[in-house]
């Protein structure tokens, strides 16, 4: 299946959901006919599942180099790209070869990261491992790292020349990675697309058990929602502000919980945070709020968080920092109604410490 991605201000390019790896070299060799080595960035993870898959079938046509990174997001850092531009120099790389990211969101964000600033820019590819980087991670063009302690806080903007998504990777995840990265799916749904989002809660149980097809269906639609989004707002001037629907809460929660929640979780607590706003707000009903809620429990996702009272300024400080925030004020975006969303400016403190409240509870509550 094969999604174009048009746009008049960047670069165009295509996605490509396929079942497995047999497809990716004759869509990689004709888009590079110059390149003479390719370096495959991946992580200690997922570069010895899937080497096999992807050097032999470019062995014949370029020198094959790689460069591994520890797994999870501790590898988003200044000093892991600094090591890739370190290697690609010393392998005489050149401006007119490639760059593959091979993994998760982590790989994508460092790969694409480090392409924009080698040469002032060589070309990549992503070949998406993670859930969450197929439908979110890999589509747009934003890379970057995080820094002092702070998510994405530096990075740049730059389209990959093709993203190719070979399902059958998706079986070697783990199964909490995978419903994390059904968070960012949901998320898709809840601020673009209603109709998306209730045909999410009725294939519920294919969803569940990777069936394929429907995979390639829930990725299709979800990938288009971010696609469209992106295509007229490519540097994040306007809409593209939407799909940060969860995420500001979330980037919250995931720094101060520093590890022991995935990315894709905290969304899902980000959104459940949103959703209590949007009530609190009368964007929503009460009913809309708990369906948002409780519509993430069946995926594995939480809901809930167990912190002290005395740590909310702690996380509302992290939230201040988020770098969606302009001049001190707390934007945050909001559920006008399920399948909209809308950027609601100046939040109040208050209203923010009582969506953690409403988020703090235990199952004996
Ligand atoms: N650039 C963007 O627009 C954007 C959007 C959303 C998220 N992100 C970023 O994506 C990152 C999270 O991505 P992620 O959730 O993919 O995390 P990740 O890249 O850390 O991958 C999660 C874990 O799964 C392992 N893994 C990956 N693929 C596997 C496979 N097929 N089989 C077995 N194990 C596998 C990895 O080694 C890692 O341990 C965050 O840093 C987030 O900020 C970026």
């Amino acid at each position: 299946m094969e999604i174009p991605v048009v746009s008049k201000r960047t670069d165009s390019y295509s996605i490509f959901i396929e079942h497995d790896f047999s497809g990716f070299k004759e869509l990689f060799v004709p888009l590079f006919p110059e390149a003479k080595k390719v370096c495959i960035i991946s992580d200690e993870t997922v570069y010895p599942l899937y080497r096999e898959s992807v050097e032999p079938l470019l062995k014949d046509s370029y020198e094959v180099l790689s460069f591994t990174v520890p797994s999870g997001e501790a590898s988003k850092d200044i000093n892991v790209v600094l090591s890739i531009e370190k290697y690609l120099k010393d392998h005489n790389f050149s401006r007119s070869d490639v760059l593959i990211g091979l993994g998760g969101g982590v790989v994508t964000d460092i790969t694409g990261f480090a392409a924009s600033l080698y040469h002032r820019g060589v070309a990549h590819v992503f070949i998406p491992t993670t859930l969450l980087a197929m439908a979110d991670a890999s589509i747009g063009g934003k890379n970057g790292v995080d820094f002092d302690g702070l998510k994405n806080i530096i990075g740049s903007f730059k389209m990959p020349s093709l993203i190719y998504m070979p399902l059958n990777v998706l079986e070697s995840l783990p199964e909490r990675e995978f419903y994390a990265g059904f968070a960012e799916i949901m998320k898709a749904g809840l601020l673009a697309d209603s109709k998306f989002y209730m045909w999410l809660v009725d294939n519920m149980y294919e969803i569940c058990e990777k069936d394929k097809d429907t995979l390639a269906t829930m990725l299709e639609t979800a990938i288009n929602i971010k696609k469209v989004i992106v295509e007229n707002d490519p540097f994040e001037k306007g809409d593209r502000a939407l799909l940060n629907l969860g995420h500001s809460i979330g980037h919250a929660l995931e720094s101060y919980f520093a590890g022991s929640y995935l990315h894709g979780e905290t969304v899902a607590l980000g959104c459940v945070a949103a959703a209590f706003i949007s009530w609190k707000l009368n964007k929503i009903s009460m009913e809309d709020y708990y369906e948002v809620r409780d519509m993430f429990v069946p995926f594995n996702l939480p809901i809930s968080i167990q912190i002290d009272k005395s740590d909310y300024e702690d996380i509302y400080s992290r939230l201040g920092k988020d770098k969606k925030n302009t001049s001190g004020s707390i934007n945050l975006v909001l559920l006008k109604k399920i399948g909209k969303a809308e950027v609601v400016k100046d939040i109040s403190k208050d209203l923010i410490m009582a969506s953690l409240d409403e988020l703090n509870f235990t199952d004996e509550d």
